[in-house]
């Protein structure tokens, strides 16, 4: 094999820069894994008003061009850091980047129409010629066909990476149409339409060269209409181009062993740095009773595809008959907002509710807890679960997509297992898989085998970089 592909990956959230959720994490640390490879590759992000003034403040401008979407003129600029090791370029542009990451409705689509179109005409203002462009989520999904059909560029061939097929970029056609200049004929179910709109992710899976996703068990579920919500039938067609790479976590970041912000630290050697982990997330949440019953934790986007509806049936039934405690760090969709206030406000000490986003206190949750509440709808891979493993906080998961893949429910006849899992999506099913947790949480020894079983699991990138670059080199 001659020199490494030299990668762009295109994204519209990463870390450390701006994240909302497991997509900024993956292209936080997938990138460093490549690298550490020998790969050479760049990342290229919006330049959202989020991203840290730290960062704001050393980016040195590349180029100033101007973009243009049918009628209207934009301007372009292209900025570029060096950040541990992996170099970044961010497209500049304050109407589209100054509000909300995803604004939602058809400005989120202008957004990201623009996007697609901007990070096109930056190729040609940067000193790097990726051999793979690779892309991520429908923000990137027009990046394919505009390289296609209107760029006549085969110079970099293109790996499509879907995270989440429920976010797929849905307009009318004329909205696409006026942004940029599709012609009409394009408009068919062989190419941008899908369901009676324009569809960004449809026409990633059509024009692109590869299609991956995030975990194995999900490259297959995708194939059917269940979980690929449309998008089944290109996916079917093109299943030999399709390959699940499951997703790892950035093992430095998180790390109980160092990090300074837990009220103590602790390894799968030494486990006594997690009470006072918990003693602390106890005092946080102003939870009362027993200091040993366990505490139950939820981290996560408040939205249905993780369950919220098991969780708001069986909750009250769970505080009233077990000696639990319940912890939960969110926000996204005020139904269950005011759900979770709800339940802070009527079983105080019992329950706690942080409405927000706050990394910090994420660590310290993961740190403190016993087990991690995970009953997914849907879950192209899930990162919570895997870094609720390396705390030693045992997930509790819905075995579906990538908790398949990342979680070994507890065997009772083998006495092995890295968390707990329940099949059919049903709150009695999950709150079987709960009741087994509290019953193995009273058997000390077996506890601490499988927070030893968790905290042993390696769920860095590094495997999965490997696959990456392999694929990216089939590719070329
Ligand atoms: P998804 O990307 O579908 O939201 P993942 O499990 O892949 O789910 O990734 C979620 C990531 O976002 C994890 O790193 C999790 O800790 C983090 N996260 C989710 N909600 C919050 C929050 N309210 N505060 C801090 N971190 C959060
Ligand atoms: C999406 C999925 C999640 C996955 C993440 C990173 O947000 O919902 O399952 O872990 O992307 O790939």
């Amino acid at each position: 094999m001659g020199s490494e592909p030299r990668v762009l990956m295109v994204a519209s959230e990463g870390m450390p820069f701006v994240k909302t959720g497991g997509l900024a994490d993956v292209v936080g640390a997938l990138p460093k894994a490549l690298a550490a490879l020998g790969v050479d590759v760049r990342v290229m992000l919006p330049k959202h008003q989020q991203v840290k003034e730290q960062y704001q403040d050393v980016l040195d401008t590349v180029a100033t061009a101007t973009v243009h979407l049918g009628w209207r003129e934009k301007y372009l600029g292209v900025q570029r850091l060096s950040h541990e090791g992996v170099e970044y370029y961010f497209i500049d542009n304050e109407d589209y980047f100054s509000g909300p990451v995803y604004r939602g409705g058809d400005l989120e689509n202008e957004q990201y129409l623009f996007f697609c179109k901007a990070v096109c005409e930056a190729l040609s203002h940067i000193d790097f010629a990726p051999d793979v462009l690779h892309l991520n989520d429908w923000h990137t999904g027009m990046i394919p066909m505009l390289l296609k059909t209107q760029y006549q560029s085969e110079a970099a061939r293109t790996l499509f990476t879907i995270h989440n097929i429920q976010f797929q970029g849905k307009m009318g056609f004329p909205v696409m149409r006026d942004m940029l200049s599709i012609p009409d004929y394009y408009y068919t179910p062989e190419y941008v339409e899908a369901d009676g709109c324009a569809n960004m992710m449809k026409a990633a899976l059509v024009f692109c060269d590869k299609i991956s996703t995030v975990s194995p068990n999900y490259a297959h579920e995708i194939m059917n209409a269940y979980f690929g919500l449309g998008m089944e039938g290109i996916l079917s067609a093109r299943a030999h181009d399709v390959v699940g790479i499951l997703n790892g976590i950035d093992m430095d970041e998180f790390d109980p062993a160092f990090e300074k912000g837990l009220a103590a630290q602790f390894s799968e050697c030494d486990l006594r740095g997690k009470q006072s982990c918990k003693r602390a997330l106890r005092a946080q949440f102003s939870l009362g009773g027993s200091p040993h019953a366990p505490i139950i934790a939820m981290v996560s986007r408040l939205t249905r595809q993780k369950g919220f509806d098991l969780v708001r049936y069986a909750m009250e039934e769970l505080l009233t008959t077990a000696d639990v405690r319940f912890v939960l760090l969110g926000s996204g969709d005020k139904e269950y907002e005011d759900f979770f206030n709800y339940i802070a406000g009527k079983y105080p000490g019992r329950a706690g509710t942080y409405i927000g986003y706050d990394e910090g206190l994420a660590h310290q949750i993961y740190a403190g807890a016993d087990f991690f509440l995970m009953p997914s709808q849907f879950e192209p891979c899930g990162l919570a679960q895997m870094i609720a493993q390396r705390y030693g906080t045992l997930p509790i998961v819905r075995e579906t997509g990538g908790l398949v893949d990342t979680v070994a429910p507890y065997n009772r006849f083998t006495g092995e297992g890295t968390g707990f899992g329940f099949a059919t999506f049903n709150a009695h099913d999950m709150m079987a898989a709960v009741r087994l947790a509290l019953a193995v949480y009273q058997d000390k020894a077996t506890m601490r085998k499988l927070r030893r079983n968790a905290m042993g699991l390696d769920n860095s990138f590094e495997k999965s970089a490997e696959q990456y670059r392999a694929l990216f080199r089939s590719m070329v």
